[in-house]
């Protein structure tokens, strides 16, 4: 089955609703920057590279009604639509990358009139979802050499098509494995507060015909025991210039545990999830999300008596030392990360 999470239809943004899933396979078609911002803080939309896509288009929902013709008045816009959405969620390095895309597209066409202006920054937005495509396949091929046959993978979240295009980066590596043959068994960590291992990974995953097992998050030390854990493979968020990774709540339990038990932990991520301005993950910006969403499940029945405290950051930073290495467009990152991730991510491509 071929998913698209998001795509540019008919004038709008066409996105599968995520909260939906595993119910239904349901659709929203935004073409209000509002409509979009709200559709990423309440996770419709989800996941660090498809975010970038739904973030550039968001932009440009912002500035397409604009209907001057200055480019001075024109920037103003831009700027306030690239602010609003950047407000939406802090952590996903790609959602402020998608946002930097556009806005130097538009940057670049300054000179022309502003309906030119306007289609630079909607080809941009295009361009992502089209690179995105590539990228998360060429990861998937080079993580792909590090499974073997009947491999049996933990991985935490959805770090698939659903938090991507059509493809993954974490479960990209599981789909491109498949594709050569190999049979791969994957453990989805269920992923509390919001179940996206749960939810989703397993959704997109059987979807695909690959053998999962759902495991409630306190169980992964138990399997690593047993020895079901040959790999654990996460996505990222953002990647600090040290290579430390944020990613969803409960990866750095993981890592800890791998590292324990002398398990393998790969992060996967494209060249969008690195943050070059920041030495460390010390530097990022962790998303404090509501109370309620810990405090029962997925807001429907309450798991706590009324007016508990809870605490609910939505990532955690795993420090580099943990990491064996840090699967990319590009390549396999391994240690030292600070010399690697400049060199390979700062590297030209050679045609
Ligand atoms: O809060 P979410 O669901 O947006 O968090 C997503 C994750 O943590 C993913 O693992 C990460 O974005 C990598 S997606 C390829």
């Amino acid at each position: 089955m071929h998913i698209r999470t998001i795509d540019w239809k008919n004038n709008k943004v066409r996105l599968i609703d995520q909260t939906k899933l595993p119910q239904r396979l349901a659709y929203i078609n935004i073409n209000k920057a509002g409509d979009l911002c709200r559709a990423i803080k309440m996770m419709q939309v989800r996941g660090a590279p498809v975010l970038g896509a739904a973030a550039a288009f968001g932009v440009y929902l912002g500035v397409k009604d604009y209907h001057g013709n200055s480019w001075r008045g024109f920037e103003r816009k831009l700027k306030l639509a690239g602010k609003y959405i950047a407000a939406s969620r802090p952590t996903a390095r790609n959602l402020f990358w998608g946002i930097e895309r556009v806005c130097h597209a538009a940057k670049i066409n300054k000179d022309r009139p502003v309906f030119m202006i306007k289609r630079a920054i909607l080809d941009e937005a295009k361009m992502i979802i089209e690179e995105d495509k590539a990228s998360c396949r060429l990861l998937g091929f080079y993580g792909a050499g590090l499974l073997k046959n009947k491999a049996k993978v933990l991985t935490i979240c959805n770090a698939g098509c659903l938090a991507t295009i059509d493809y993954g980066t974490a479960l990209g590596v599981i789909y491109a494995a498949k594709d050569q043959g190999k049979k791969i068994k994957v453990f989805s960590s269920e992923t509390r507060p919001l179940l996206q291992g749960s939810r989703l990974s397993v959704w997109e995953l059987c979807k695909k015909g690959v053998e999962v097992v759902m495991i409630a998050d306190n169980t992964a030390s138990k399997l690593m025991c047993d020895g079901e854990i040959d790999l654990v493979i996460t996505g990222a968020d953002r990647i600090a210039l040290n290579g430390d990774c944020a990613n969803k709540i409960g990866t750095l339990n993981l890592a800890i545990l791998a590292k324990y038990h002398n398990i393998p932990f790969y992060i996967a991520a494209p060249k969008s999830t690195f943050d070059l301005s920041i030495k460390s993950g010390r530097e990022i910006k962790i998303e404090m999300r509501r109370v309620g969403e810990v405090t029962s499940i997925l807001s429907q029945i309450n798991t706590a008596p009324a007016g508990s405290k809870a605490l609910n950051p939505a990532f955690d930073v795993t420090p580099h030392q943990l990491i064996r290495g840090i699967i990319t467009d590009r390549g396999i990152i391994k240690p030292p990360f600070l010399k690697n991730i400049r060199d390979t991510l700062l590297r030209k491509e050679c045609v």
